[in-house]
């Protein structure tokens, strides 16, 4: 597949590639085609994934024929999921209304989406430093204004936040108390703002997929016995300082992980086989049982994560994150 690759960003040469690609993906089987994530996300799992894998279930692909993925933000187990079984029903969701709004663009509307993505990127690449920063900043007011719902075109919005995600500082998504994206340009040289390869197989791997903006207790009706569920909630903050948990202008407190706690509960009664990953209090703190109370009647294991503790740089370790398994 890397012969795929596409390398010229000049739009007319793209065209044409982007059409070469979508035929070689037409006959491709569906079971052989690989996606990953196509933003990076605060709390993303790739780097855990080999972790959370030797945790799936057995019977993934068999018995097990449905997932449920109710935190999706960038999908790191989602993709992995789609790369490699073969799943009848999946369920995603999540609270951000514009980044389901991408993965929605995506499924149904990929040509155009490129296709604004190739614009942003022809326009901001080869401009110098301070013409970057006026241009993301423009960039930033008009996301704002599609999240106010001034600006009501769902494909320009989506590039806009794929723009933005590829951009930005750190690559994050943040929001303030009014739900306005505030993260600061990045520093990136030459940022791949459209991979459209990857955008072009995921919406081939979407198709099924059921794609729902709401809070997580909303994917109740989907879960059943054959159900593998993955819960990957905001992190509970280890520190006061290192609080990260504007996604969207609610926020995720303790009250929350307790409701979530016994949604878990209501979940593993209907036999479904549920993974819920988060922060472990124990790294900062190694009287706090706040999880190993939560979830005292289920499988806790903890995982050593690379992750920085709080905003000092120097501060980054190994420190261990859980994963709550009820099988
Ligand atoms: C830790 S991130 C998930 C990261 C994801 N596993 C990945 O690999 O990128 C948590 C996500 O939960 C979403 N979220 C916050 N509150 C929610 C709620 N009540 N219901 C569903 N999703 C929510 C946030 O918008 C965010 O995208």
């Amino acid at each position: 597949m890397n012969n795929l690759t596409v390398e010229n960003k000049t739009p007319i040469i793209n065209y044409q590639k982007k059409k070469l690609v979508k035929n070689k993906l037409d006959t491709y089987k569906e079971k052989e085609i690989k996606v990953k994530p196509f933003i990076k996300w605060a709390g993303g799992k790739s780097s855990l994934l080999e972790d959370i894998k030797k945790f799936y279930p057995k019977e993934l692909g068999k018995r097990i024929n449905k997932y449920c993925e109710a935190f999706i933000g960038g999908g790191a187990v989602l993709f992995d999921i789609l790369s490699n079984y073969d799943i009848e029903e999946i369920y995603i969701s999540d609270t951000n209304k514009q980044l389901i709004g991408v993965y929605n663009t995506i499924k149904n509307n990929v040509d155009s989406l490129i296709n604004t993505l190739f614009k942003l990127e022809n326009e901001y690449i080869p401009l110098n430093t301070d013409e970057r920063k006026k241009y993301f900043y423009k960039k930033r007011e008009e996301y704002n204004e599609y999240i106010s719902g001034k600006i009501e075109d769902i494909i320009y919005g989506s590039a806009l936040f794929i723009f933005l995600n590829r951009t930005c500082f750190n690559g994050l998504y943040r929001v303030n108390s009014k739900g306005f994206y505030n993260v600061p340009m990045g520093s990136y040289k030459k940022p791949q703002i459209c991979d459209s390869e990857n955008l072009k197989k995921i919406s081939l791997k979407l198709k099924n997929v059921k794609i729902v903006c709401a809070s997580y207790h909303e994917s109740i009706d989907f879960i059943d016995e054959n159900t593998f569920v993955y819960f990957d909630p905001p992190y509970r903050p280890l520190t006061e300082t290192a609080s990260f948990t504007s996604y969207d202008k609610e926020d995720f407190g303790d009250e929350e992980q307790i409701k979530l706690s016994e949604y878990y509960k209501k979940v593993s009664d209907k036999g479904a086989v549920v993974i819920l990953s988060n922060s472990d209090p124990k790294n900062t703190n190694e009287n706090d049982n706040f999880f190993d109370d939560l979830y005292s009647e289920f499988n806790i294991n903890r995982i050593k994560a690379k992750r920085r503790i709080n905003s000092n740089a120097s501060k980054r370790g190994y420190i261990n994150e859980i994963l709550v398994i009820n099988k």
